[in-house]
């Protein structure tokens, strides 16, 4: 693209921007094979939070990309926000740049998609803020480059998937009120889809056959192999599931369990092992960001 396409020069007032930046659940999650390049296969739902992280974006003339505050264990040029921004700019040729304030609270390898919302968010935010009104699918295609999980969170609806994540088809789901239990370590992903044990021949089904069995019948996959090599994730998936119906989300390290108030959600909470910490949140099948932009 050329660079006409994008502001450019001071001679243009653009706001900042405050957007947010959900938290995802997978409310199931199949394997059902593995790609030549070791990338899993997967039969997912996808929903979103109405809660997460939150990114401030206010334009730079000089084309630097500024990300505020530093992330303890994580060097900003490695951050996917920052990856987000150059990899736009590198695309678009646009000149522009950002001071970006990253207010976090999801927990990294969380299993909440926290990195991946916060690209999504860079991406739809910074297309705005530029103006270079490229198209969701051109933003997703960008945003499936930097993680599987980027894609969703750009289409912004709650969406059944397969492939790595990539092949995504818009669903509704019921919209309960979830407790996110968070049991104090970081899962390492990789590690989780690099494991002997992890079974990939779960047989692929239908998006209809999955909807119609709702949350009693929806499994995830990676719980036995998270369980086994991580004891604090199995501790506080037997303590929430001794209390409601409790799954693991993504290869964790958070796991969930649905309820039909925020009141049931707050009484499971308030008897929580001080080791855990844990939040409320609604089933959201709109992206929070995608109503805040009107996209
Ligand atoms: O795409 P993302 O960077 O989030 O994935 C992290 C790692 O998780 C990958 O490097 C890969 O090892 C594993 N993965 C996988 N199959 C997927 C998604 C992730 O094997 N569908």
């Amino acid at each position: 693209r050329s660079d006409s396409l994008c502001e450019t020069g001071s001679n243009t007032r653009a706001d900042s921007l405050a957007l947010p930046a959900p938290a995802k659940l997978n409310r199931m999650l199949h394997i059902v094979g593995r790609r030549p390049d070791g990338y899993h296969e997967l039969q997912t739902l996808f929903q979103f939070l109405d809660h997460g992280d939150s990114l401030h974006l206010s334009p730079r003339p000089d084309g630097e990309i500024r990300l505020t505050p530093a992330l303890a264990g994580l060097d900003a040029e490695d951050n996917l926000v920052v990856r987000a921004a150059r990899l736009l700019q590198a695309e678009t040729g646009c000149r522009r740049g950002a001071d970006i304030h990253l207010t976090k609270r999801l927990p990294m390898g969380g299993g909440l998609g926290g990195g991946s919302s916060n690209a999504a968010t860079a991406l739809l935010g910074l297309d705005r803020l530029w103006r270079l009104d490229l198209g969701l699918d051109a933003l997703a295609e960008l945003g499936l480059r930097l993680g599987a999980d980027v894609p969703v969170f750009v289409h912004g609806h709650a969406a059944w998937a397969e492939g790595i994540g990539e092949h995504l088809v818009p669903v509704e789901l019921d919209t309960p009120w979830f407790l996110v239990v968070h049991p104090g370590i970081p899962v390492a992903t990789p590690a989780v889809f690099g494991a002997a044990q992890l079974t990939r021949d779960t047989p692929p089904i239908t998006m209809a056959r999955a909807l119609q069995g709702g949350a009693p019948s929806w499994r995830n996959d990676c719980e036995a192999t998270v369980r086994s090599l991580y004891p604090q994730v199995a501790e506080a998936l037997d303590w929430l599931g001794a209390r409601a119906p409790t799954m693991l989300t993504g290869t964790g390290a958070c796991i969930f369990a649905w309820t039909d108030t925020q009141a049931e959600a707050q009484r499971i909470a308030a008897d929580l092992p001080g080791h855990f910490t844990a939040f409320t949140a609604r089933g959201a099948n709109l992206s929070p960001l995608h109503a805040a932009l009107g996209r």
